[in-house]
């Protein structure tokens, strides 16, 4: 039988949380590279929360996923055909082909991944999209200076574990709010954080005051709500808030209500701040400079939670990220 390319596509818009109404796969023959083309036989697919966001018909910073579109996806695979001289037979590229099998490039936005440096699946974690948005919020956006004491939520994630060690690499006291016992130990005796607060277990204010008695200088925030608002009650004077997420509204059908402590940002002189990682993409080589360098020397520990089941298995696994069923970067095997 001849190999064909099965591809995820949207199918309905969802309310909530998606569920498997929201995709359809379809199947067609792999495609030809042209001159300057090259097709990728697809290992593995990111799941990023940011997902969820594009799924909806509202204006944001990227269009939309049309229905009836291939679902956008950051994935890594290995060159099968090509008519490109930069991408041959046998490279390892990582690039937004989309949630597929097989899929066609012309090498725009498309990294040649070194696996000598890295596996395949951690050019979708620590040296893909969640480490550059770890390295930039926490450096640019963050101001973070040797000495901070800086906060993490969603700690223990893709963006969160990245963003923590990186501090704490720059001498900070570094803080992680994560779920669970297991996450947060893995947090304190493998990367290196100072402290950590189980959100699930109790008040996360009181043990922040706990925590952090002094305060905190830098906020990364990747979770938002309840969170960000115990975060804001305990900023230092010129603290930095980095606005890099708020998963904990991204399936909510009605707006979330806005953090009633705000007015700390304006008695403390301190300043919150939101990017998208798109924007920082010619200073990629930077970022991916540093982190190779501290993963070479062992400074830095990457995980992955490689999942099984293919194409079928998308939705689900995209789902695990709302119920914080990953640890470390969660990517799908194709
Ligand atoms: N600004 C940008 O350009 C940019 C780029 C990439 C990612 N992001 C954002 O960065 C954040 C983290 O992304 P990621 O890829 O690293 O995902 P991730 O942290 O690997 O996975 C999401 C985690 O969020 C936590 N979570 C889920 N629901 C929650 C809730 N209601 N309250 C608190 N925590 C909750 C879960 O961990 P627990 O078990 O700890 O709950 C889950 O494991 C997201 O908000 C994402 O949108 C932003």
């Amino acid at each position: 039988m001849t190999a064909q390319n099965r591809q995820l596509r949207l199918a309905k818009r969802p309310v909530g949380r998606i569920d498997d109404t929201t995709w359809e796969i379809t199947t067609e023959p792999i495609p030809e590279p042209g001159t300057g083309e090259f097709v990728v036989r697809i290992q593995y697919v990111s799941l990023d929360p940011a997902m969820r966001g594009w799924l909806n018909d509202v204006p944001s910073y990227i269009p939309p996923v049309g229905i009836g579109e291939v679902m956008r996806a950051h994935a890594v695979g290995t060159v099968c055909a090509s008519q490109h001289d930069s991408y041959p037979v046998g490279a390892t590229v990582a690039g937004m082909f989309g949630a597929c099998e097989y899929a066609l490039s012309d090498g725009r936005l498309v990294t040649l991944v070194d696996t000598d440096l890295a596996p395949a699946p951690t050019w979708l974690g620590a040296l893909g999209f969640p480490g550059m948005t770890a390295y930039f919020g926490i450096t640019d956006v963050g101001r973070t200076k040797p000495g901070d004491t800086v906060l993490i939520s969603g700690a223990a994630g893709a963006v969160g574990s990245i963003a923590g060690q990186i501090a704490s690499l720059m001498g900070c006291r570094v803080i992680g709010i994560a779920g669970g016992p297991e996450k947060c130990s893995w947090l304190t005796e493998e990367l290196g954080f100072d402290a950590t607060i189980d959100y699930r277990a109790g008040s996360v204010g009181r043990a922040l005051h706990e925590a952090a008695p002094e305060g905190i200088d830098v906020y990364f925030d990747n979770v938002g709500g309840d969170i960000l608002n115990s975060a804001l009650a305990v900023l230092r004077t010129h603290a930095r808030v980095v606005l890099c997420g708020a998963i904990s509204g991204y399936n909510a059908t009605t707006p979330p209500p806005g953090p009633s402590r705000y007015l700390s940002l304006l008695v403390n002189r301190s300043s919150m701040t939101g990017f998208i990682i798109f924007d920082y993409l010619k200073r990629f080589p930077e970022a991916q400079a540093a982190l190779g360098n501290w993963i070479r020397r062992g400074d830095l520990i990457t995980r992955e939670q490689i999942e099984t089941g293919g194409i079928e298995a998308f939705g689900t696994t995209l789902n695990m990220l709302f119920d914080g069923a990953n640890t470390g970067k969660l990517v799908l095997a194709m």
